[in-house]
């Protein structure tokens, strides 16, 4: 097979499984309709959305679908009218729902955001958007020959802290910009590897769909730990780079307007916990952009300093900064500042961000109905999902990755 008739063959089955079983039937909504919603994958971070779209007025969870019958349980304990599906083909072929969240793990975001916008319903997916480049390209590419609505679960797009950003730099007050610091640090107890979960005891062999979980990786013997510990092996996850890194190179992105970087390089290892993961766990980033140097750095073994950017400029630097490191509950204290560089704007003077912050949810379902483009759309999942996966690449092969690179080893 040629390389593009390859590309063709791969796009038309990841279309085709679902295209089968539903015919696109997209209804139109009026400002005061309620919007339908089923969800695929209600693990951690599903049950989270689950929480926050009960929450917003107007719309209405209709169906989930997981491969793990645990998850139909806890879901049904949270909105006991819902139905619960064994395969996600059959939620997306349900007439009944308009829209639908996919929280699954990252190797299977891809087949369920072709899937969902093949079957005609918008879509809220979670972040990283694609688990490889390759695959953002094709997601890239559907999203812009259908109309369906696509945010990605990067909610610190929606961010008061992210909108004062935007205005500081579009009123010339941060100058030129030649440098990004940014970080992300955790702790954990001693002997306790960070995001390492305990398999339950109902997670068998008879209560998961284990092949759907693979979704074409080598066939195996059923491994539980896997299963739910997904994120630590290269696999099925991209580390902390596509699980914490991505939702700040995308809000760097935004707030600069920066394209895709050219070149990227990443350093690190498997320092804090020697538990059998593949992916590191503390990680240095460089991404080279034009005339601008951005850079990430991870660790597990400390927490001291949060998470946090600095965005260096000529004439000014903004400083934001998350005390502590949970990005996902939204406790941590957070500050958003603007320092002047006296040099070059002696009058200028700091300033306190106060723009509130958007609910990102409720950003989707308002944008299902009035079909304006959410806030963060799939091209900003793109751009941060090339980023992210350049920097993997960099890593694993040890070299500087190009984005000729990247780009001609994903072809
Ligand atoms: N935006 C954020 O702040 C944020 C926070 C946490 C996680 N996430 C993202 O959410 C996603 C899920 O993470 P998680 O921690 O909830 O993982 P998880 O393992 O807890 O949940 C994944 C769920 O998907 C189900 N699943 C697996 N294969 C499936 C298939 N083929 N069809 C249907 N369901 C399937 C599993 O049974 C499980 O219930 C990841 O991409 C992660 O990066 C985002």
């Amino acid at each position: 097979m040629t390389n593009n008739t390859r590309r063709d063959f791969v796009k038309q089955a990841a279309w085709g499984s679902a295209a089968l079983l539903a015919l696109p039937t997209a209804r139109v909504l009026g400002a005061n309709d309620r919007v339908r919603v089923g969800m695929i994958g209600v693990g951690g971070r599903g049950q989270d959305l689950l929480k926050q779209v009960l929450a917003v007025r107007n719309a209405e969870l209709v169906a989930i679908a997981d491969i793990y019958t645990r998850r139909h349980d806890e879901a049904k304990r949270m909105a006991p009218g819902i139905q619960t599906l064994d395969d996600h083909r059959r939620l997306l072929g349900m007439n009944d729902i308009d829209a639908v969240i996919v929280a699954s793990p990252l190797h299977l975001h891809a087949k369920h955001f072709l899937d969902t916008v093949a079957a005609g319903k918008d879509l809220y997916c979670e972040k990283t958007m694609t688990w490889s480049i390759p695959e953002a390209e094709q997601c890239l590419a559907a999203s812009k020959k259908s109309d369906r609505i696509i945010q990605i679960g990067l909610q610190h797009e929606s961010s008061g802290a992210l909108a004062d950003t935007k205005k500081w730099i579009h009123h010339g007050m941060v100058g030129k910009v030649t440098q990004v610091e940014s970080w992300m640090s955790r702790n954990t107890p001693h002997g306790k590897g960070q995001w390492v979960r305990e398999v339950p005891p109902d997670c068998t062999q008879q209560n998961v769909n284990w092949d759907a979980f693979l979704n074409g990786r080598p066939e195996r013997k059923f491994d539980p730990y896997k299963f739910i510990n997904w994120r630590l092996f290269w696999e099925f996850s991209g580390g902390n780079v596509t699980e914490n890194m991505v939702h700040q190179i995308a809000w760097i992105m935004s707030a600069l307007d920066l394209p895709l970087p050219s070149a990227a390089y990443m350093s690190g290892g498997v320092f804090s916990e020697k538990d059998g993961r593949e992916v590191p766990d503390t990680i240095a980033v460089t991404l080279d952009f034009p005339e601008t140097t951005v850079t990430w750095q991870s660790t597990f073994s400390n927490s001291r300093y949060g998470l946090g950017e600095h965005i260096l400029g000529s004439d000014g630097t903004i400083e934001h900064i998350a005390g502590a490191t949970d990005m996902v509950s939204g406790r941590s204290e957070e500050t958003i500042r603007y320092l002047p560089e006296k040099l070059n704007r002696p009058s200028g003077a700091t300033i306190n961000g106060e723009t509130e912050d958007q609910n990102h949810m409720a950003n989707w379902i308002d944008c299902v109905r009035s079909r304006k483009t959410p806030n963060a759309p799939v091209e900003i999942g793109y751009r941060s999902a090339v980023a992210a996966h350049m920097a993997n690449m960099a890593y694993r092969e040890k070299k500087r990755v190009t984005l000729e690179i990247a780009k001609a080893a994903s072809a």
